[in-house]
């Protein structure tokens, strides 16, 4: 029997750093929705201030330069578009799909910051969780997710590995995720020493320790372990940079992640 809603991820909150824990996307991604459910109006009031930060303008440019690199209109995928915070950032873009677990957040996106700069010709939205979402393979040129990898969602190798299969021939993906080293240095000490017992410990404190981290769990993570996850999928092309964001609205550290898909896939990479 398949279980679609359960797949082991890296989720140093609950797990030793070489362990897996099953990850319920399904109920996680519910407490997800209503989080953002709440924030959606003051998010897009933000996105106002977002726009002229230094951080925004870092990533306009990455997209900007990813979206025209193809010499052709392209089709391009948005994970966890919220907003649509960087709609308007997309050059020679024809067909743009935008998914987001949060339907309060789509109904938003409909009406996105700098919407009169907006030159994608055809915008669609769904609402759906990006663990359990499937699209036809080679669906899309560019795919990129911003901001949605770290407040209860992990980056995991059956999601980069679906990323991968939604790619063209020659596609491209970017995406950031929230790095572990944001956390405080004495959250971090704590972190660890949970990790190191949390495999040890009977099944009643586990339970006990979870409820504890809360339902929707923090799933930043740091270099080593993107560059593990990126490793283990099928992408073979990548690289994987820190970059601070200083934000007002938000001032952390973000791992950034930039992959490639071949135009020719050796044989072992197509069915693997
Ligand atoms: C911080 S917001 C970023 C929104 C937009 N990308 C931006 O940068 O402004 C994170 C978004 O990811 C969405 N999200 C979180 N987990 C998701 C999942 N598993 N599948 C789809 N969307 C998800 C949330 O609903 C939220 O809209």
């Amino acid at each position: 029997m398949s279980n679609t809603n359960k797949s082991p991820v890296l989720n140093p909150e609950q797990t030793g750093e070489n362990s897996t824990a099953p990850m319920d996307f399904k109920s996680i991604g519910e407490q997800v929705s209503a989080s953002y459910g709440n924030i959606a109006t003051r998010y897009r009031s933000d996105d106002e201030i977002e726009v002229t930060t230094e951080h925004h303008r870092h990533l306009r440019g990455i997209l900007g330069t990813l979206s025209s690199s193809f010499g052709r209109p392209i089709t391009t995928l948005d994970v966890g578009c919220g907003t649509g915070r960087y709609f308007y950032c997309l050059k020679s873009v024809a067909h743009l799909v935008g998914i987001d677990i949060s339907e309060a957040m789509l109904n938003i996106a409909t009406t996105p910051v700098k919407q009169n700069e907006i030159s994608v010709k055809k915008i669609e939205l769904h609402c759906a969780n990006a663990h359990l979402k499937s699209f036809p393979p080679e669906s899309f040129d560019l795919i990129y997710s911003l901001g949605m990898f770290g407040h209860g969602c992990p980056v995991t190798i059956e999601l980069c590995n679906k990323f991968h299969d939604w790619l063209a021939p020659g596609g491209r993906l970017f995406f950031d995720a929230v790095d572990i080293a944001t956390l405080p240095p004495w959250h971090r000490v704590r972190r660890q020493i949970r990790r190191s017992i949390y495999p040890f410990l009977p099944q009643r404190l586990k339970h006990a320790l979870d409820q504890r981290t809360g339902s929707v769990p923090f799933c930043g993570l740091s270099k080593r372990d993107l560059e593990k996850i990126m490793r283990a999928s099928r992408f073979t092309d990548f690289s994987v940079s820190s970059h601070v964001c200083q934000s007002p609205l938000w001032r952390g550290l973000h791992l950034e992640c930039a992959a490639s898909k071949p135009f020719m896939m050796k044989q072992s990479q197509q069915h693997s």
